[in-house]
């Protein structure tokens, strides 16, 4: 088949494009999730040419696309008010949402289900083709059945070039993962796939919301999926993709045992890993790692990797979704490297960290004070010495003996004396962490918590197979570190200035626990350290 190739940004193109769908013809369209293979999602006859071209099973339902919210209501039996509040929040967007369909959708837009599954995109390209067709739009992501969803024109070119009658190039997509898959239909309203609108931004405008078990887990042997899509393998790029759940330090030491293959990681591990890697963004940074995810697995195809070693990303925020698509990339096999499972206890000062602390540690696991260890004699030897003199003047440490206070003064004057200081004492303080966790791991504590309120800065975090933030609310911390540290109100206020902020604490963590008063973070507490326990079982 002859396919046209179309430019989003022209007019003359979108209009094209419309008209090709409203004859019932295929068109990919960039949308700001992944691009999309469309059809007119009221014609079946053209609709079941989209299951053809792509080689899907056509019990697989797909999103059918509008582009103003008014457009829903002749296609649903009725609009809930949860619909209606979700398109008020976050459409146009990446949220896909399921209703009862009405007879306008056809059995095979549906997959046969008496329900559709409803998307109003931002882009404005596939808002304008939408516009153009007069009718809405079915599509699913642009790629061959069970590959990974192209998230640039070049991929789906690639994929579909002579099989479908046009691709409209859009250059690259922003979000890079598929929308979110909410359910509205029966009881509690449930994400069926994780996406770009995170399951806390659902919960913030809906109250209760659930995660469908088969966004984590592998649906057994005929139990039967609530979202058909989750059922199949997925996302799969050639290569065998091997999920690896470790720290940095210990993904890094897993991966450099390996005699060939490739890293699929993230920036914090590039300077540990050795194989030939290919970078997801920070380890903390979930948007980027989703608007990654793709492209990284089709570029593994590229370079002809083998087998892929990919270090699992945190689960929170939009780093669900990317772990979620991990997973099925890798058919569920996840492997744990043996070895001490490490959990980072940090947060902004005041938060009351040492009460968790204090608790995590009558519930057995080993607690390392790492302010503590960072003004022991292991980490200030001769050497370390013999560099802070040659950076803060001789008086620091007066006849080779450190004067604590001098330093101090010397060091925190200005931003660029603190980054010195750390980068002489971080390194050693590692190490003597690393000698500590070493030490309680053959004594056979399963948890080990590293408390440090700097644990980002100096690095500690790459040690760490979990992170666990503890905080309050500012006024809270403010009066705690008021009575704890006998400061004044502007001393306060000043320490809080030259700290993060708490928003950078809770966004780097696996959990968070709210310390602040009448929160209950004893219950969450418990739960957050079964959990934990129940992971440290694994490694052993
Ligand atoms: O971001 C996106 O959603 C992209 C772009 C192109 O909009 N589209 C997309 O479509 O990812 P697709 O077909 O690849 O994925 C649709 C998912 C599948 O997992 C499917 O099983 C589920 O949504 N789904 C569709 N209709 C459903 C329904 N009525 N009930 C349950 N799940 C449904
Ligand atoms: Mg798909």
């Amino acid at each position: 088949m002859e396919t046209l190739f179309l430019k989003a940004h022209n007019t003359n193109d979108i209009g094209q494009a419309g008209a090709i769908l409203r004859r019932g013809g295929l068109v990919a369209i960039p949308t700001e999730t992944v691009y999309g293979l469309a059809a007119n999602a009221l014609d079946g006859a053209a609709v079941k040419r989209i299951y053809a071209a792509k080689g899907r099973p056509s019990d697989n339902p797909l999103i059918v696309h509008v582009s103003g919210f008014s457009q829903i209501a002749p296609l649903v039996k009725e609009v809930p008010d949860a619909a209606r509040k979700l398109a008020e929040a976050f459409w146009p967007g990446p949220l896909t949402m399921i209703l009862e369909k009405s007879e306008l959708i056809p059995s095979e837009t549906s997959g046969g289900l008496d329900t559709v599954a409803l998307r109003l995109p931002a882009h404005p390209a596939a808002r304008a083709v939408i516009e153009a067709a007069g009718v809405p739009l079915a599509a699913p992501s642009a790629n061959l059945s069970g590959r990974p969803s192209p998230t640039t024109f070049a991929h789906v070119r690639a994929d579909l070039a002579g099989k479908v009658d046009a691709l409209l190039d859009g250059g690259d997509c922003q979000v890079g993962v598929e929308s979110t898959v909410v359910t509205l239909v029966g009881g509690t309203p449930r994400v069926l796939r994780p996406g770009g609108v995170t399951l806390s931004q659902l919960q913030s405008v809906l109250g209760d919301v659930e995660l469908d078990p088969a966004v984590l887990h592998q649906l057994g042997e005929g139990a039967k999926a609530a979202s058909p899509g989750m059922k199949y393998k997925h996302y799969s790029p050639r290569a065998q993709v091997v999920l690896v759940d470790a720290s940095p330090e210990g993904y890094a030491r897993f991966v450099n045992e390996k005699k060939g293959g490739w890293a699929l990681c993230f920036e914090e591990d590039l300077p540990l890993v050795e194989l030939p890697a290919i970078c997801l963004g920070s380890r903390y940074d979930g948007g980027e790692q989703a608007h990654r995810l793709f492209r990284a697995l089709l570029e593994l195809d590229e370079k002809g990797a083998q087998t892929a070693y990919a270090h699992c990303p945190m689960q929170t925020g939009v780093g669900l979704a990317v772990y979620n698509r991990l997973l099925r990339a890798a058919g569920f096999t996840i492997v744990r490297p043996k070895g001490p499972f490490v959990v980072g206890l940090t947060g902004p000062s005041g938060a009351g960290k040492s009460t968790i602390g204090a608790q995590l540690k009558r519930g057995g696991c080993s607690v390392l004070d790492c302010d503590a260890l960072t003004r022991s004699a292991r980490v200030y030897d001769e050497a370390c010495i013999q560099e802070l003199q040659a950076a803060f003047g001789e008086d620091v440490a007066p006849g080779g003996t450190l004067d604590r206070k001098e330093l101090a003064r010397r060091a925190f004057a200005t931003p660029e004396g603190r980054a010195q200081l750390g980068a002489i004492t971080f390194p050693r303080i590692l190490t003597q962490v690393r000698r500590v966790i070493a030490s309680a791991h053959s004594a056979g504590v399963p948890v080990i918590v590293l408390d440090a309120p700097t644990l980002f800065e100096a690095g500690l975090d790459s040690a760490c197979d979990r992170i666990l933030t503890v905080t309050a609310p500012e006024e809270v911390r403010l009066t705690r570190i008021l009575e704890r540290d006998h400061l004044s109100p502007e001393q306060a206020r000043e320490r809080f200035a030259a700290q993060k902020d708490a928003a950078f604490y809770t966004s780097r963590a696996d959990y968070v626990l709210d310390n602040g008063p009448g929160a209950g973070w004893e219950e969450a507490l418990r739960s957050v350290l079964q959990e934990l326990k129940g992971e440290a079982a694994k490694r052993l």
